[in-house]
Order: C-alpha cells, then sequence, then structure tokens
C-alpha cells in the first residue's frame, strides 16, 4: 500500500467505466492512494449501484460520457491530461451481446480505439491499462489453464469483442509505440469478479441477493456449470500494480497479462449459492434448469504465472473469504446504517493488510 502510495499520490488518473461495478471500485482505491481521478462513463447500469451507494460522484471529477463518441473521449484525455488510462468502460454482459452485439462491437471495440487513439495525441501519458477479460481466448479445452501466448478468439459477441480489443491494443502498441518509448501499454485479462456493489444482469451473486433480500428462493438455472471466481479487489490490486510497473519500465512491461483465480476457486454454480446462503445466515436455492441439468461445462481458467512471477502478484482471498465479504458488503447495504464509501475503504484496508501478510 505505501509502495503504490507512492506511485499514486498525485497523479492523475483517468477511469473509464468509473460508475460501474469495477470501475467503482478502482476509482474509490485510487482516491484513497491520493491520486486525481477523472472518470469518463455512461450512468451507472443498473440501480442500485456502487457508484450511487458510495457517493462517488462527489469525491472525484465525474464526467458522463459515450465510449464511442471519439470527439468526447479526446476531448476529455486532452483536457484531463492524465498520466495514467485504466480503460474499463464496456458492455461486459455474455447474454446481453447476442441481444445487442452492435453496442457491444462498438462500445468494446470502437471504444478502444477511441481511448487509444486519443492517448496517442497526448504527451503525459505514462501508462495505459486496458481491461479485458478471460474470454478473449479460444477455448480449446485447455485443461491448466490460458496463458497469455495462446491463441485469442471468442464465439459469442462480447468474448469476441474482448479478443479484438486485446489485437487493437497489440496493433497499437507495434504501430505506434517503438521499443523506446516512454508509455507503457498493456492488456488485463481477468476471470469472473464477486464481490459487493454489483447488480449485473445473470450474474449469480447479484442474483442470490436479490432474492434472498426479498426471502425468495434463489434461482439456479446451470447448477452443475463451473465458473472461476475471484473477489474484486484481486485484479484491481493486479491493475494497479501492472500500471506501477509500466511507469518504472515501460519496455519491460508492456503487453497481455493473466489475472486469474486459483483453481480451488473454480466452483460450481451450486456451491456458490450454498456459500452465499450460508453467509447470509438463511435461504434455500431453486433449480429451474430445463431439461436435463447439464454436467459440468468446459471451463476456461486462466494462468496467471507471469503475473505471479514479474509483478508478484498473487490471489489473497479463498473462495469462503471472497464469498464472506461480498455477503458482508450487501449486508451492510441492505442495512442501510452504513456508510458505504468508508466500507469500501475498509475492505481495501483489510484487503492490503492480508496482502502484506502474504
Ligand atoms: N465483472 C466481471 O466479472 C468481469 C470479468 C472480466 C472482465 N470484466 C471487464 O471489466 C470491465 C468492467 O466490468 P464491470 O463488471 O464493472 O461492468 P459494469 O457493467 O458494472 O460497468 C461497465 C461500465 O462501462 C460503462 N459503459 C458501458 N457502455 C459504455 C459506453 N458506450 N460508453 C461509456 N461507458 C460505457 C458503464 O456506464 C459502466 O460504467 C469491463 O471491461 C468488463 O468486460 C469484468
Amino acid at each position: 500500500m505505501t509502495d503504490l502510495k507512492k506511485i499514486f499520490s498525485g497523479k492523475k488518473v483517468l477511469v473509464t467505466g468509473h460508475t460501474g461495478f469495477k470501475g467503482s471500485w478502482l476509482s474509490i482505491w485510487l482516491k484513497e492512494l491520493g491520486a486525481k481521478v477523472t472518470g469518463y462513463s455512461l450512468i451507472p447500469p443498473t440501480h442500485p449501484n456502487n457508484f450511487e451507494a458510495t457517493s462517488l460522484k462527489n469525491k472525484i471529477k465525474h464526467i458522463i460520457g459515450d465510449i464511442r463518441d471519439y470527439a468526447k473521449v479526446k476531448k476529455t484525455i486532452c483536457e484531463s491530461k492524465p498520466e495514467i488510462i485504466f480503460h474499463l468502460a464496456a458492455q461486459p454482459l455474455v447474454l446481453y451481446s447476442y441481444e445487442n452485439p452492435l453496442f457491444t462491437y462498438e462500445t468494446n471495440i470502437t471504444g478502444t480505439v477511441n481511448v487509444l487513439e486519443s492517448a496517442r495525441k497526448t504527451t503525459s501519458l505514462k501508462a495505459i491499462v486496458v481491461v479485458t477479460s478471460d474470454k478473449c481466448y479460444e477455448n480449446k479445452g485447455k485443461k491448466e489453464g490460458y496463458s497469455e501466448n495462446d491463441v485469442l478468439g471468442g464465439y459469442d459477441p462480447y468474448s469476441c469483442s474482448k479478443a479484438c480489443a486485446e489485437l487493437i491494443t497489440r496493433s497499437y502498441i507495434k504501430s505506434f509505440y517503438g521499443k523506446s518509448n516512454d508509455t507503457g501499454i498493456a492488456t488485463a485479462r481477468a476471470g469472473n469478479v464477486i464481490g459487493g456493489g454489483d447488480w449485473g444482469t445473470n450474474r449469480i451473486f447479484p442474483d442470490s441477493i436479490k432474492a434472498l433480500i426479498k426471502n425468495k428462493e434463489i434461482p439456479v438455472r446451470n447448477p452443475n456449470h463451473i465458473r472461476p471466481r475471484q473477489f474484486v479487489l484481486e485484479p484491481l490490486y493486479g491493475y494497479l500494480v501492472l500500471a506501477s510497473k509500466l511507469i518504472e519500465n515501460p519496455n519491460k512491461y508492456t503487453g497481455a497479462w493473466n489475472f486469474g483465480p486459483n483453481k480451488s476457486s473454480c466452483i460450481s454454480v451450486k456451491e456458490i449459492v450454498e456459500k452465499i446462503i450460508y453467509y447470509w445466515g438463511k435461504g434455500k436455492r431453486k433449480n429451474i434448469s430445463k431439461g436435463k441439468v447439464e454436467s459440468e461445462m468446459n471451463c476456461l481458467t486462466l494462468n496467471p504465472g507471469k503475473s505471479n512471477n514479474l509483478l508478484k502478484w498473487c490471489v489473497i482471498y479463498n473462495i469462503d473469504e471472497a464469498v464472506r465479504h461480498s455477503v458482508e458488503w450487501y449486508r451492510k447495504f441492505y442495512l442501510k446504517k452504513e456508510n458505504m464509501y468508508n466500507f469500501c475503504v475498509n475492505q481495501i484496508n483489510y484487503y492490503t493488510e492480508c496482502l502484506s501478510e502474504k
């Protein structure tokens, strides 16, 4: 934390997607590290949301804008003169991407081009972290986890758009930033994230909490589907370390990075729902699978060896700790007695204490 404070304190940082789940947490963390944060995104994608729950609007420079609007993205970057950009604004939902592929491709692909193109014309920049996803890889059923050099690809519009964002970033690095450049550019690939403040559609954690709060049974569609899951602060810590390394040595750290959870955090939907119920204290789940319950699905996992070795990044919380801290956040939120910004800061501080111990 002290090292990160030294790097980020007083730095101008632009976060795109700051009204979203991960972007709001990242903006809070940066603010606490002393950074001067500007956020650029559309209005919060859900109600409720972490951005409003924490009154983040009053703590950072908050700009509502569409990432597809090149002129506005460029103006924001030119005027705010960031030294670091974290690009998270995206349409992040696989199911929605089938309903609206055009919006997904425009936001995730054109949006990334707009950020990188605007950044190219700015002299203040030292580091850019483009957040993509574990779904950027072509899923060939590889059991040992995908490494950064594995083939990109993704069949649904969301996964494909994130593979494209990877290729676009690589193209910008190769075409416009030579060997001795002053700006480090990286992509960050993380898996499914859980944590307080997420109300995204068709995500098992928010769906479970929404049911529990109404004393309803939790609807479970694919109980045996296995997914890798990690606490929200884990990949965010990875992004922060990555940005700090990009500033320190842009040539060495430019490139792609995996921030995946441990194998033990790959658990079935049924198991995670049971854990949510356990930490919530009561509740039931209801199987709503149509027809035969599918057995374990081909689960895509990341090999985080490069981040472990070169960034000294590793996962801190096991899956029980990740679920416990997430449930605690929602409990506090619904009790309406807590200042949720302070509670997020407490969770960040506790996480960094665990980090130092590890
Ligand atoms: N949540 C996860 O499990 C997960 C896993 C891997 C990768 N990611 C990636 O992390 C990033 C953040 O995901 P999240 O879960 O916080 O999503 P989210 O839906 O909570 O937030 C998305 C953010 O992007 C903004 N946005 C969407 N379309 C926009 C547009 N056209 N112009 C400007 N802003 C726009 C939204 O307003 C919001 O601020 C995304 O890039 C996502 O692909 C998320």
